[in-house]
């Protein structure tokens, strides 16, 4: 670890590997490099200081270097102990200008296999500017919204100048959290209210993260303008469902290589992305049943010709496992119990409670062993055995590299374009959420085409007239659910 600088990746010399690969990337993220070639001269995001808690991947370099291309000054933390790629990191660090003994490029405090701690310490330095007037960005960039929460849960502790006793903490995490906020407090006593002062808007990233924005909005505790950049159709309909579809079972084969094909393979939620995930594991011939709580989803997946169930019908027939509904205590420690020797249980929703990992360590007799890193085996007394994937995180940015680029420059264009409207035009955005114009979702989806070799038809005046929208778009009204 490099401390030299006001940086901390694992290691510089996996730079020039990451400048290799972010190059690869850029050619295959045309939505985020047209945007650069737009707006070089007008730099829209030119006094922006953008603190940015997402996965530091090589898809989030090429996020990163054109927020910087567009005037941005950025520091970046990644939004998950294990979803860092080191080499990635390592490029944003030393920048394409710099090298590992002479670093020139963006703050970025991000490494694979970061413990809690390091986690929130990561996310407090990303947000944390030195040599500003609030000592914090006056932007968020934002996936699942800890960097959005540690502000906002801040402001309130700094209200009443104090934080609740660590004893109260619902979780391990909660209890890091609350240790972080503790200090901060203590070491300077408005921080996150002068910070927050400052801030115009966040851009936030995921259902998970939207969800949290939402309840803020309405308990009326939110403090700034957000864009919802999830639900722009551009994001939700692709990442989550084509990136899915290809880093999930990306992600089992790292893992574990087991042949998909003739297994049984339940998908809990039938949501975007588990819309990708039931495809992806059907696509290389397994058996996949589908659990839902939501009528119209469930009857989706029966359409799209699903077996849907319940766990306890299943629990002891199938051989993988996966959560991707963004609730809580999905599979539980007493269903894990009943489950098959060497069944495989994995989770793609963003927080690591839709397993029940605590409950199956309290399991008694039960004893866990290290395959290789994000690969874990749970021995139970009676000899059985189940393989848990990335400790029940996100397994594809955990046992695998995340969503590929292509998909990621759909999200990433969304994000930038986000940034620029929040940051240039505060009047237009009061504080509240909002999501992403269809105009500019539309854009989004126009500068993917020429890559594909999609030829698009264009609109006749009179047809436009007849359908009543106009030759340029937007062609469909927002609650259109493509
Ligand atoms: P969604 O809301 O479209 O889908 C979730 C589905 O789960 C819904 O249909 C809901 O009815 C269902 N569900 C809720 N509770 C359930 C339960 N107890 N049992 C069965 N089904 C249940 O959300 P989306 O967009 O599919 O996202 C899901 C999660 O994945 C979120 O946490 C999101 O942040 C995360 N995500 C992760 C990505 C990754 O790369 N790993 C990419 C995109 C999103």
């Amino acid at each position: 670890v490099d401390n030299r600088q006001d940086f901390k990746v694992a290691d510089l010399s996996l730079a020039e590997f990451g400048r290799k690969e972010i190059t690869l990337a850029e050619h295959e993220m045309p939505g985020l490099m047209s945007i650069r070639k737009e707006y070089a001269e007008a730099q829209p995001l030119a006094g922006a200081r953008v603190t940015g808690s997402l996965h530091m991947t090589v898809q989030t370099a090429v996020l990163i270097e054109t927020l910087v291309a567009l005037g941005a000054e950025v520091r970046w933390a990644s939004c998950n102990i294990f979803s860092t790629q080191d080499h990635a990191a390592a490029a944003i660090a030393v920048g394409p200008n710099g090298t590992p003994d002479n670093p020139q490029g963006v703050p970025v405090f991000a490494w694979k296999g970061e413990t809690l701690e390091e986690y929130w310490w990561c996310t407090e330095q990303a947000l944390t500017w030195p040599n500003t007037p609030t000592g914090g960005p006056n932007m968020i960039l934002d996936d699942g919204g800890d960097a959005t929460m540690l502000v906002h849960k801040g402001v309130e502790y700094e209200k009443d100048g104090k934080v609740p006793d660590i004893e109260t903490a619902e979780s391990e995490e909660h209890g890091v959290f609350l240790q972080l906020l503790t200090r901060t407090v203590a070491e300077s006593p408005q921080k996150w209210t002068q910070v927050a002062s400052e801030i115009r808007g966040v851009t936030e990233e995921t259902t998970t993260g939207v969800h949290r924005l939402y309840e803020m909005q309405r308990d009326g505790t939110l403090l700034f303008p957000a864009i919802n950049v999830n639900d722009a159709v551009t994001k939700s309909k692709f990442d989550n469902k084509y990136g899915c579809r290809h880093s999930l079972i990306d992600g089992i084969n790292r893992a574990t290589d087991v042949l998909i094909g003739g297994k049984t393979a339940v998908v809990f939620g039938y949501g975007d992305v588990g819309k990708g995930c039931a495809e992806s594991l059907r696509g290389q011939g397994a058996r996949v049943v589908i659990t839902e709580i939501d009528p119209i989803c469930a009857l989706q997946a029966a359409m799209d010709g699903y077996q849907v169930t319940t766990l306890d019908e299943v629990v002891d027939k199938a051989d993988i496992f996966i959560t991707t509904t963004g609730n809580k205590d999905i599979i539980m420690a007493s269903d894990m119990a009943k489950m098959k020797h060497q069944a495989i249980i994995g989770n793609i929703g963003h927080f690591d409670n839709e397993i029940d990992m605590a409950g199956l360590a309290k399991i008694p007799g039960i004893v866990k062993d290290e395959v290789k890193p994000q690969v874990h085996t749970w021995k139970f007394p009676d000899g059985k055995v189940l393989i848990v994937l990335s400790e029940g995180r996100l397994l594809n940015l955990g046992n695998a590299t995340g969503h590929p680029s292509f998909v990621m420059s759909n999200s990433f264009a969304d994000q930038t374009l986000a940034q620029i409207e929040l940051f240039t035009k505060p009047d237009e955005y009061p504080t509240g959420v909002y999501v992403l114009p269809k105009h500019l979702d539309e854009k989004v989806a126009r500068l993917h085409l020429d890559a594909l070799g999609v030829k698009l038809t264009t609109l006749r005046p009179e047809q436009a007239a007849y359908i009543g929208v106009e030759v340029e778009g937007p062609y469909k009204s927002d609650h259109y659910r493509y």
